[in-house]
């Protein structure tokens, strides 16, 4: 990954990524520019804006688009217990397309990651549900943001997508940014979307990693949900991610599909 690759090469392993969803690349031992250089020969890097404001991120002097993930008792202790499983990126509009996330001190016990595969969510859901979320869009908002003093709309995207690039329908709810079904009361909207949730919580539609140092994982963030275990103490895991942009605004009709020029 230390070489560039040639575009028929970048096309292919964009593939392998669309294909697959998730894809594990063991032994990579990279430096946060490699990773860099290496993921955003797929797009335009995702500068967090919280970036500049976390004390993790100042600390280390991260280069733009590169964030380290910490465990969530540190940052995200006010996001429910219950509900872990987002997509990266699915706040910002254009979505993001794909997370580089590369083991760099994991635990020799616990600390995996878990991706749901969303188009399974959705063909596996009764067609009781599938009807009800027909139609539907659903919020995708980041209050940590405007907690922080930082100004950003809240995005809606159908609670059902159709892929740009492989046409299969897909689960589009992230439960870590406040979804909340557009026009319904708070009551309703909170009852259908724990239905759902039971259905991302099915272990069948799950991909478990282990991860080793060096392991370089890449997800497409529209066809994936994802969370980390949190089983591992105090033990320290560190892992360092890049994501990376499209031009893809979701949608649930491929016949009204929205793509903004590159
Ligand atoms: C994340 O939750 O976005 C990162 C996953 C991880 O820490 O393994």
């Amino acid at each position: 990954l230390r070489e560039p690759l040639t575009p028929e090469l970048r096309d292919e392993v964009r593939a392998l990524i669309v294909q697959h969803k998730v894809i594990f690349l063991r032994d990579q031992h990279i430096t946060r520019e490699q990773q860099l250089a290496f993921a955003t020969q797929f797009g335009p890097p995702v500068i967090h804006p919280l970036q500049k404001l976390k004390e993790t991120q100042r600390k280390e002097d991260l280069p733009q688009g590169m964030h380290t993930i910490v465990p969530p008792t540190a940052e995200y202790g006010h996001i429910p217990k219950r509900r872990t499983w987002h997509s990266d990126g699915s706040w910002t509009y254009p979505v993001a397309f794909a997370s580089f996330l590369r083991g760099v001190e994991v635990p020799e016990v616990g600390g995996d990651t878990i991706w749901v595969d969303a188009g399974a969510i959705y063909r596996g859901l009764p067609d009781r549900l599938k009807a009800r979320l027909e139609g539907l869009y659903v919020t995708h908002e980041y209050k940590e943001l405007a907690l922080s003093g930082i100004s950003h709309p809240i995005v809606a995207h159908p609670a059902v997508i159709n892929h740009s690039e492989t046409g299969e329908d897909l689960l589009y709810v992230d439960f870590i940014m406040h979804p909340w079904i557009v026009g319904w009361d708070r009551a309703d909207s909170e009852a259908l979307l724990s239905e759902i949730y039971e259905e991302v919580l099915r272990p069948e539609y799950h991909l478990r990693l282990k991860w080793k140092k060096g392991t370089l994982a890449i997800w497409d963030n529209r066809s994936t949900l994802h969370t980390a275990i949190h089983d591992y103490g105090d033990y320290p895991r560190r892992v360092e991610r890049v994501v990376v942009g499209s031009n893809d605004v979701p949608s649930r009709d491929p016949s009204k599909r929205f793509v903004l020029p590159a």
